[in-house]
């Protein structure tokens, strides 16, 4: 039997999502968004790249939840880019309410599946979907961390000429500019860093991850990244699918690991068919746990504004 993935939300990240599925044979693809016609037509668009790409997979778009019944992965991507003279806790609300809506229907039809979150602000939706869904903390898993390693990797291998596939790079925290880079256990082919590229190099290449995301809504000036995002949200939901068991940085819900309790965190975890299987804990510095409590600080203060105003 094929497996079943729906992406909530068929914008510029949930229908590059739903390409990269197909593309990649790894289930048939239920497209919901709110707006009438939209996923539907991306839905047909991309079903009819089928006979050229050379994939069978049924892909199809809906305005409700009906069809999207006994998904085995849903991913979240729908909500509102921040508008000007939005506040960023104003944002926050907007797309709390429709991760929220899009939780509550989501697991009324699919009740045993994963949960993967893009939405942005990512810790905080990640705790929107978790309390709504009241799932087990393994089943809900947030997009960040492979997105902002993958940045870091890319910006490194450039630096030195080399593959990105020799890079390996490890970030930890929130997803956002309180992000922390663990420079000492990024390498080249197990070369660390270190000793490939002098201080300041490596903290302009840290400086740019940490805005990533930000360089490219400046040139965009209309939206905000799709491409790397949904190859990033595609890897978690591959391994989950094929219970692969990859370690990724990814951002789950922590019970006293890192010494945070109760906060949705970017870590290394273990990905599989059970969602978050495994969760890493390296030995950090006193430097490096100081920034990740920041970066933790940061997303407990937009988890108080949602719980202020439920
Ligand atoms: N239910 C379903 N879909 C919704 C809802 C809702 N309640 N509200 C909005 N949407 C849809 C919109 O109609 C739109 O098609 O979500 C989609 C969002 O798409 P885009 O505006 O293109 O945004 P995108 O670039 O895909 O980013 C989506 O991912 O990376 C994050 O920060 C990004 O939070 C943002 C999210």
């Amino acid at each position: 039997m094929r497996k079943k993935v729906t992406i909530v939300g068929a914008g510029n990240v949930g229908a590059n999502c739903a390409l990269r599925v197909a593309e990649k044979e790894l289930a048939d693809v239920v497209l919901v968004d709110v707006v009438e016609g939209v996923p539907q037509g991306k839905g047909l668009d991309l079903l009819q790249s089928g006979p050229v790409q050379g994939y069978d997979v049924l892909i199809t778009g809906a305005n409700d939840y009906e069809p999207t019944a006994n998904s085995d992965v849903v991913v979240i991507t729908a909500g509102f880019p921040r508008k000007p003279g939005m506040s960023r806790d104003d944002l926050l609300m907007a797309n709390y309410e429709v991760v929220r809506t899009a939780t509550e229907q989501a697991v009324k039809y699919s009740p045993n599946c994963i949960l993967v979150i893009v939405t942005n602000p990512l810790d905080a939706m990640c705790q929107t979907a978790y309390m709504v869904s009241k799932f087990s903390k393994n089943r809900v898993v947030g997009m960040a961390g492979v997105l902002d390693t993958a940045r870091f990797r890319t910006f490194i291998a450039r630096e030195l000429n080399v593959s990105v596939e020799n890079v390996t790079a490890v970030v930890l925290g929130g997803h956002g500019d309180t992000m922390v880079p663990l420079v000492r256990l990024s390498n080249v082919s197990g070369i660390p860093l270190t000793e490939l590229l002098d201080k300041a190099t490596i903290d302009a290449l840290v400086t740019r991850t940490q805005n990533g995301g930000a360089e490219i809504v400046k040139h965009l000036k209309t939206g905000s990244a799709y491409y790397a995002p949904s190859a990033a949200t595609i890897e978690m939901v591959e391994s989950i699918l094929k219970d692969k068991k990859k370690v990724l940085p990814c951002c789950a819900y922590l019970e006293g690991e890192y010494g945070i309790n109760g906060l949705f965190v970017g870590v290394p975890v273990k990905l599989g068919a059970m969602g978050i299987e495994q969760i890493y804990q390296i030995k950090l510095s006193d430097e490096e746990q100081a920034l990740l409590n920041k970066s933790a600080g940061a997303v407990k203060e937009l988890v108080a504004v949602i719980r202020s105003k439920m």
